[in-house]
């Protein structure tokens, strides 16, 4: 088979990937000539795990190539994906489909022969039917197929989401368009994957439905720490006590700063203008949004408390600044919202993060930006973690008190035991978990 691919973002760069390691010839299309002469000369442009031994793989093996030209990807494909942004309309939390609606008109007039053209990228309910109006009106009859087929990538992990994905959600009006796409996921048959046809209004409210209950599974955790930390409860043994429901679940139960990163927070808000839109309003998402902006800048407040009420003329290390670990990306990051917050209460701030120190000097200013862990601790007053990467779980604590000028932590994502931290003599505050007592 062979599928071209319209966006090389991280949804398309991925899927492409992941495709043609399924034996399927990909042609991966972006309007980005840099991008695309990067990706020719072997370039990843984002950080995902394994995905740059995954495109040379393939791109050696000849099923994996690279064109600015839609007309040439195009051509002689079974199905044509659109992965282009969707990003936040400025103003009414749209998600902006621009991109989509020319995407669709582009390939409807490039493509030579019938085809299936395929919406991956996170659309709002009903951009399937306007699609299908655009390629019938652009050629005037009905040879190309439309159907919607969601991903469900976390960053990080995306290659094995999606090659051992919990499901695969095809919306689709034609049996042509379930054949081809059925025969696309071939692969995942043979890991009994659930696949599930629906019709496409239903595949694109999935999507959204999916990620906004996940938002909203964190953000009732979240809630939750907060009133651990006032009745003396500890927030990640409450997760466990109810997450072994299986009604429940224990995923996604990790109390923290609050979501970010590329989907959640744009997810969440589209959904809820697509049902303030459909006079369906769904309330408990509103609140969920709400609840989220709030707490990413609550988190600053809870640094400055554990302060002793200022951080005026304080330094302070800040381990982490990306959405999440094994990401270079700052989407919506909790950082964002803190770090500005502790500069505004006078403070002096010493960062460091893994993949995303790029990003965050874009975004940030007025940081001591450190070439690792123990640099962005040294002097500080306090030290805030606010993404879990691996490399700070092992902190060697000795060297952490010896370098600060006084040993207070703040740990936003719950990597560290109170009782180790208070044993090692730290003034240690996390997220939803009582204090150590004195003397543990
Ligand atoms: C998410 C969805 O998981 C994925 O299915 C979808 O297609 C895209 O959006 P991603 O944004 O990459 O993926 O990251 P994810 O691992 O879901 O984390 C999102 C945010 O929630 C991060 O900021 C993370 O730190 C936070 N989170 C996640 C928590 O605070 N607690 C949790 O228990 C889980």
């Amino acid at each position: 088979m062979r599928i071209a691919m319209i966006g090389t973002g991280y949804v398309g760069l991925v899927s492409g990937a992941c495709f043609s390691e399924f034996g399927t010839d990909v042609v991966c299309v972006d309007k980005d000539a840099g991008k695309i002469d990067r990706l020719k000369r072997g370039e990843i442009p984002i950080y995902e795990p394994g995905l740059d031994q995954l495109v040379a793989k393939n791109v050696k093996a000849g099923r994996l190539s690279f064109t600015t030209d839609l007309a040439e990807g195009v051509a002689g494909c079974d199905a044509v994906f659109i992965a282009v942004g969707t990003p936040s309309r400025r103003g009414d939390g749209h998600a902006d489909l621009s991109y989509v609606f020319a995407a669709a008109e582009e390939v409807a007039t490039a493509v030579d022969g019938p085809t299936v053209l395929v919406t991956k990228s996170t659309v709002p309910v009903g951009t399937g039917r306007k699609v299908k109006e655009i390629v019938d009106r652009v050629r005037g009859g009905g040879d190309i197929e439309v159907a919607s087929n969601p991903e469900f990538l976390r960053e990080g992990s995306a290659i094995e989401d999606f090659m051992r994905p919990d499901r695969v959600v095809i919306g689709a009006d034609t049996d042509e368009a379930r054949e081809t796409l059925r025969a696309l996921y071939r692969p995942l048959y043979l890991n009994e994957t659930p696949i599930l046809f629906t019709a496409l209004e239903t595949a694109e409210l999935i999507k959204y439905a999916a990620n906004a209950f996940l938002a909203m599974k964190i953000t009732f955790i979240n809630e939750v720490a907060d009133l651990c930390e006032k009745v003396g409860a500890d927030v990640q043994q409450v997760a466990r006590g109810i997450g072994l429901d299986g009604r429940i679940g224990g995923k996604f139960l990790h109390a923290g700063p609050g979501y970010g990163g590329s989907c959640f927070p744009k997810d969440t808000l589209a959904l809820v203008r697509t049902a303030q839109e459909a006079a369906a309003p769904i309330r408990i998402v509103e609140t969920v949004v709400e609840v989220n902006e709030a707490r990413k800048r609550r988190m600053a407040e809870k640094v400055v408390a554990h302060c002793g009420g200022s951080v005026e003329g304080l330094t302070i290390g800040v381990l982490g600044l990306t959405f999440k670990p094994n990401t270079d990306d700052m989407r919506d990051a909790p950082s964002l919202a803190i770090v500005p917050a502790l500069q505004q209460g006078g403070a002096t701030l010493r960062a460091y993060d893994p993949e995303g120190m790029a990003e965050a000097r874009r975004l940030l200013d007025g940081v001591t930006w450190c070439q690792d862990t123990y640099e962005a601790i040294e002097g500080a007053d306090c030290l805030v973690i606010i993404t879990e990467w691996n490399a700070f779980r092992n902190l060697d604590l000795e060297r952490v008190r010896g370098l600060m000028k006084r040993p207070r932590i703040v740990d936003l994502r719950n990597i560290y035991k109170p009782e180790d931290m208070a044993e090692q003599g730290f003034d240690y505050l996390s997220v939803g978990r009582p204090a150590a007592p004195a003397g543990a």
